[in-house]
């Protein structure tokens, strides 16, 4: 994706270092942040500089490389292991990141060039998928869609064209007026500020809504589609997403606005029945309580924005049923939920 003249992907590799966008700088300053480690680069995962279900598996891959690279050869084995739990540990329910790592664990078994090469090819595949979900997701855009979206699933989520936002893109690039309404998505703010950020810079006409606004929007028939990505899905078609994912998706149903679901097939857990069985991540209570961001004047703070003294419960994923999905488009193909088992 372009930033200002340049080419960029999301996450990527520069020797023993990775190199990724600081996305809890986004859409203030654009900064490039390098993690000289595989423990930094699992900081990094955790604090959410890289973030987004494809950008964390791409980091991860790369990070299980970092690893392999840094372990002693007389302990190899035992040291590789250990980071893979480290690397595993960072974010539970992002299913990319254990597909990611387990794959390059196993490369790395036999040498660290290898873990270097899975590492580097799971991210150029990353990219290929986004940009064939782009190409199905923009079969079902009509030309003057408006259409509602949840989190960050565009190319900064991915390690370049996105889930959600990639048949936006695409459609984009085909001609198609559109008008997106970007759910802010508390507490991380990943509509507001990144998906916001990227709609802008493809020149797509879009207005940020609080979290609560879709129902209301879809009740007035200002809504034609919801489009939103994927953290992890269960074989039954049941789909983690972004805390918040739920509501939508209920309201869309009752209201009957479609509501697709875009992830590649490293998404599906296949191993996991249903959606129940999910680990949903619990974050820290200080991310709904506090706000960051710059002044006008460009002064980065932390404010309260709530009740001193009052706690926190922030789960950071839902679990959508199946049976509010429309479908799931992935780089295979469009498939409803209870079809899945066709893409294994
Ligand atoms: O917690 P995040 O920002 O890493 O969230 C993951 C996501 O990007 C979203 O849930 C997204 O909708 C799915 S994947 C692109």
């Amino acid at each position: 994706m372009k930033v200002g003249n340049n080419y960029y992907t999301t996450v990527w590799a520069d020797g023993q270092k990775v190199c990724m966008i600081d996305q809890t700088k986004l859409p203030y300053h654009f900064e490039i942040f390098e993690a000289e480690s595989y423990l930094q680069t699992c900081k990094a995962i955790k604090n959410m500089v890289v973030r987004g279900a494809g950008a964390i598996g791409a980091a991860a891959g790369y990070a299980m490389a970092q690893a392999c690279r840094e372990a002693p050869k007389a302990r190899y084995e035992q040291a590789i292991t250990r980071a893979r739990k480290d690397i595993e540990a960072t974010r539970p329910t992002a299913q990319n990141l254990f597909f990611a790592t387990k794959r390059v664990y196993e490369a790395g078994k036999q040498s660290p060039q290898k873990a270097v090469e899975k590492a580097r090819s799971l991210a150029e595949e990353n990219i290929d998928e986004g940009k064939k979900i782009g190409e199905y997701g923009n079969t079902l855009i009509k030309d003057g869609s408006n259409i509602e979206t949840h989190c960050n699933a565009g190319w900064l989520a991915f390690v370049d064209h996105g889930s959600a936002l990639a048949p936006i893109y695409r459609a984009k690039r085909e001609g198609k007026k559109m008008f997106i309404y970007a759910d802010e998505t508390r507490p991380r703010g990943q509509g507001a500020r990144l998906t916001a950020w990227e709609l802008k810079n493809e020149d797509i006409p879009h207005a940020i809504i609080a979290d609560n606004a879709g129902a209301w929007l879809m009740a007035q028939n200002k809504i034609d589609m919801v489009i939103v990505g994927a953290d992890r899905i269960a074989a039954n078609g049941d789909v983690a997403n972004k805390i918040g994912t739920l509501e939508k998706a209920i309201a869309a149903y009752h209201y009957g606005v479609p509501f697709y679901v875009t992830a590649p097939v490293s998404t599906i857990d296949f191993a996991c029945d249903h959606g129940r069985e999910i680990v949903i991540e619990e974050r820290a209570e200080e991310e709904v309580l506090f706000q960051e961001g710059p002044d006008a004047q460009g002064k980065w703070h932390k404010i309260s924005v709530s009740s001193p003294g009052s706690g926190a419960v922030n789960p950071a994923f839902d679990v959508t049923p199946a049976q509010y999905i429309s479908a799931i488009i992935t780089e295979k193909g469009i498939v409803e939920p209870s079809q899945l088992q066709n893409l294994k």
